[in-house]
């Protein structure tokens, strides 16, 4: 079968990962599940925003949903505001395609440093289900009198109990498969509104998982027991601010933000789902070849997975694996001198 992926590389280190996460998931496809895998390159970033004035031609929805799965770079520049940057294209792609499900594993991979003491390779092994379509992202609220001294600026947190419902759902699901445990965060100490309406949708699915172990959790309480405990989490199921900033240091304690993976699901499948490093294009280290594409490569590994390709799927993530357990290629984050394209390289090598 042909699968057809829209690849949109953006901006600083986008470009330079993406590449080798499609060369890793062609080549993967191709040998462990037969299938091809067809590329459409769009160009679309803030070098585009520069020649046209917009992310994405006017069409631009309409092209990305003939495809099949969307593999995503990153996007953000220090010479254009994130406002355009990230929020016409990115956040509007989560929700206009319904991408309700953030899935974001950490795994401490053998031969990776912890800098937590006495971790084993696998003792950290956590998914993150993050509320991906509104929450405290919800593009509602407004700026009054802007540069003056009474300045206002109101950002409105949306909270549905159908969107509280159908990722605490997904989550369960996800915990059932693996270690049947889960924790909610919340914050309903102090936003007693918005967070107790997690809350309570929380109590009322709980109720149809009793093989789960579920309980909720302070995110300020989690924050600190990802670094102390990492090991007693299995599935976490947050909020979308609540999980971005999670998922950050859940990808810390796992050794660094260059192995952090992330898939965008439309679990109805109605549209595509996108595919994309937890990081952003990193304009510090952009242009000297020495990113880490392992988080790319891992994320085009979740798009196989997404597409029912399983074992190349598998055969991405035990690569990655045998890749960082030799240690002979790493990248500055993980503490070596390789490029970004020798760890590329060694990648497809295992493959
Ligand atoms: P960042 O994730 O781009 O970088 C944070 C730090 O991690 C930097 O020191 C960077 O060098 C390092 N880093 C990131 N990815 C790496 C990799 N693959 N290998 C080695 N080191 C890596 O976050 P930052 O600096 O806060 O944001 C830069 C821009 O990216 C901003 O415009 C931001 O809005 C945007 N951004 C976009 C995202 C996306 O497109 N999904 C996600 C996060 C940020
Ligand atoms: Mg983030």
């Amino acid at each position: 079968a042909v699968h057809k992926i829209a690849v949109i590389g953006g901006d600083g280190i986008g470009p330079e990962v993406i590449d080798h996460a499609s060369r890793a998931a062609q080549k993967a496809a191709a040998k462990f599940d037969n299938a091809e895998l067809a590329f459409n390159k769009l160009p679309w970033s803030t070098d585009y925003y520069k020649q046209h004035g917009r992310m994405m031609p006017v069409d631009g929805w309409e092209v990305l949903a003939k495809h099949d799965a969307i593999l995503f770079g990153a996007v953000g520049s220090p010479d254009v505001s994130d406002k355009i940057t990230v929020n016409e294209l990115l956040l509007p792609m989560r929700r206009k395609y319904d991408q309700y499900v953030n899935l974001r594993p950490s795994y401490l991979f053998h031969g990776v440093d912890c800098p937590l003491k006495n971790k084993a390779p696998g003792a950290i092994d956590i998914v993150v289900y993050r509320e991906n379509t509104e929450g405290e992202y919800a593009p509602v609220g407004g700026q009054l009198y802007v540069g003056m001294e009474q300045e206002i600026a109101v950002q409105t947190g949306v909270f549905t109990r159908k969107g509280c419902e159908r990722i605490l759902r997904a989550a369960f699901e996800a915990a059932r498969k693996r270690r049947k445990k889960l924790t909610s965060i919340t914050k309903s100490n102090a936003q007693v509104f918005s967070m107790g309406l997690w809350d309570d949708v929380f109590a009322v699915v709980r109720k149809d998982y009793p093989d789960v172990e579920s309980a909720p959790l302070l995110v300020d309480a989690a924050a600190m027991d990802l670094v102390r405990k990492p090991e007693s989490f299995d599935v976490i199921v947050a909020s979308n601010l609540f999980g971005d900033i999670l998922t950050d240091l859940a990808a810390a304690v796992t050794g660094s933000i260059g192995l952090a993976s992330s898939a965008n699901i439309n679990p109805t499948k109605q549209f595509p789902s996108m595919f994309e490093p937890v990081h952003g294009s990193a304009p510090d280290i952009t242009g000297k070849g020495i990113a880490n594409p392992l988080a790319a490569i891992l994320s085009a590994g979740l798009m196989l997975d997404h597409l029912g390709l399983a074992k190349s799927a598998k055969m991405i993530r035990d690569s990655v694996a045998e890749v960082l357990k030799d240690g002979k290629v790493r990248t500055p984050d993980l503490g070596g001198k390789a490029t970004t394209t020798d760890m590329g390289d060694a990648v497809v090598a295992a493959l």
